[in-house]
Parts: C-alpha cells; sequence; structure tokens
C-alpha cells in the first residue's frame, strides 16, 4: 500500500519533464492523479500510462493562463474526484532570453500569463477542496527566482518565478490556519525539453554536485512535500539544484 492510497493529486504541466515525472511518482505511491496541460497526444499518453499502475487518472486538456478553462477543469476534477489532497503547480515556460529593448510585448505576457497568472486561477479554483481536505500545495518556482546568475537574461522568466515564491510565501503565511501547507520548490538545471538544445555539459561544469538533475529528482523532493513526512513544513522555499544556486 503506497504513502498516497486514496489521496489525489493535481498537477498541472502533466504533459512532460518535471510533471509528467512527479506524476508518475504519485501513482506509484498510491496516489490517483489529475493532470493538466495542453497538449491532448502526451496528455493521453501519460493517462494510458499511469492507468496500468492501477491508479484512477484523468488528463484534463487546459491551458492554466486561461479562466475560463481553468474553471471548468476544476469543476470537472472535483466532479470526477470528488476530493484534491495536493495541488502541484507546475505548468510553466521558459521564452528565449534576449535584452528588454529587444524582448516582445507577447512574450512577456505569454511568460506572466502561464508562470504566475495560471497558477492563480489554478489555485482559487481547487482552493476549496483543499480546504475541506486540509490538503497541501506545492509550487515550481526556479532558482531564476531566486538570484539572477542561473538565468542571465531572462527578464521575465526570473521575474515571474520571483512572483512565484512571493505568492507562495503568502499562502503559507495565511493558509496555514486553515490548516493548508505551501511550499515552493526552486529547480536549478533539470533535463527537461524546457532547455531545448542547450549542452548540458556546460550547465554541469557551474554545478557544485557535477551534474544535471533528471526530473524523476524532483519529483521525489514533491511527493517528500507532500507526504506526512513533510507535515510541520510550510512556507519552504527550497532549491533542488545540486548547489547551483550557492
Ligand atoms: N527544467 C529546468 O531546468 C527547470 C528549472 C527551474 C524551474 N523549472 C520549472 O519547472 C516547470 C516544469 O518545466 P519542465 O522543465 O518540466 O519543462 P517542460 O518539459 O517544457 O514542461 C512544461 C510543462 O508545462 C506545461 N505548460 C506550459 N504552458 C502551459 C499552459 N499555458 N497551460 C497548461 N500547461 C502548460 C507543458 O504542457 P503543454 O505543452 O501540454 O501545455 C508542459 O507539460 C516549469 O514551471 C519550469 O519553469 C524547470
Amino acid at each position: 500500500m503506497g504513502i498516497f492510497e486514496g489521496k489525489v493529486a493535481v498537477i498541472t504541466g502533466a504533459t512532460s519533464g518535471i510533471g509528467a515525472a512527479t506524476a508518475k511518482r504519485f501513482a506509484e505511491l498510491g496516489a490517483n492523479v489529475a493532470l493538466i496541460g495542453r497538449n491532448g497526444l502526451r496528455g493521453q499518453q501519460l493517462e494510458d500510462e499511469l492507468a496500468r499502475l492501477g491508479a484512477l487518472v484523468h488528463f484534463y486538456p487546459c491551458d492554466v493562463s486561461n479562466p475560463e478553462q481553468v474553471e471548468k477543469t476544476a469543476k470537472k476534477i472535483g466532479e470526477d474526484f470528488s476530493h484534491v489532497d495536493v495541488l502541484f503547480n507546475n505548468a510553466g515556460v521558459m521564452l528565449p532570453s534576449m535584452e528588454v529593448e529587444r524582448m516582445p510585448v507577447e512574450d512577456w505576457k505569454a511568460t506572466f500569463d502561464t508562470n504566475i497568472t495560471g497558477m492563480f486561477y489554478v489555485t482559487r479554483c481547487l482552493k476549496p477542496y483543499l480546504l475541506e481536505s486540509k490538503g497541501c500545495i506545492i509550487n515550481n518556482g526556479s532558482i531564476a527566482g531566486l538570484q539572477h546568475y542561473a538565468a542571465g537574461r531572462s527578464y521575465a522568466y526570473s521575474a515571474s518565478k520571483a512572483a512565484v515564491i512571493q505568492f507562495s510565501h503568502q499562502m503559507a503565511k495565511n493558509y496555514g490556519e486553515e490548516g493548508i501547507r505551501v511550499n515552493c520548490i526552486c529547480p536549478g538545471i533539470i533535463d527537461t525539453p524546457i532547455l531545448g538544445d542547450r549542452d548540458r555539459a556546460i550547465y554541469a561544469q557551474r554545478i557544485p554536485l557535477g551534474y544535471v538533475a533528471s526530473p524523476e529528482a524532483v519529483a521525489k523532493v514533491v511527493t517528500f512535500l507532500a507526504s506526512d513526512d513533510a507535515a510541520y513544513l510550510t512556507g519552504v522555499v527550497l532549491p533542488v539544484d545540486g548547489g547551483a544556486s550557492l
């Protein structure tokens, strides 16, 4: 019997990278899983894969930056699963870095719309369920939101991730007495499609532990934060970066 038996985890950005790895780990540990993302093909494939592990799993095609889609999706999740215990706010984009005077306004907006406003939409719609279950939220920030070094000229990305950290702090402080824990992870350089064809070996040289981690390494931290072993943790901003932010 897994540690999340009978629990329901909702994961945004579940169709790839860290989200997909975390969805899989929750399912392996006994949770039922609601997968949110835009790519229907990848979402359906993951739904099929996790269902084979014995989990109740549904994929919901949804753009987190669209408030109407998020509202409909949250309602459907409530109907399909009846309760929600864990929300992993993970969906995010990292658009090309460039100087501010060259950056398209659309890129700035798209970054904020997904990375922080989308997180607000999803949290707003699922909070009533988390209140009822005394559940927990884990937000995916980045070390780029902690310090300038990691992300060079990623002005919009870094600023959006700094906003994720402050959003997490506010929620942790205010939701504690309502029984909801809120923590924020700050991954460093993780080997997922968001990195594109960037040279992992060059990144590895800048990481004290000497390697770029897999998304599964982050998934383990997320499931720890969602577990009873982390029952006294809230408001934590946790780098998962092999020391890259030092
Ligand atoms: N990899 C790293 O080095 C690293 C480091 C620090 C933080 N992070 C953060 O980790 C999170 C996951 O990224 P990843 O590395 O796993 O990259 P990834 O493989 O590109 O995954 C990004 C996920 O976000 C989803 N997504 C993007 N925009 C969305 C939207 N508008 N609505 C719904 N889903 C959306 C994508 O799904 P669809 O395309 O199906 O919508 C995809 O599942 C992001 O927040 C990222 O900023 C990553």
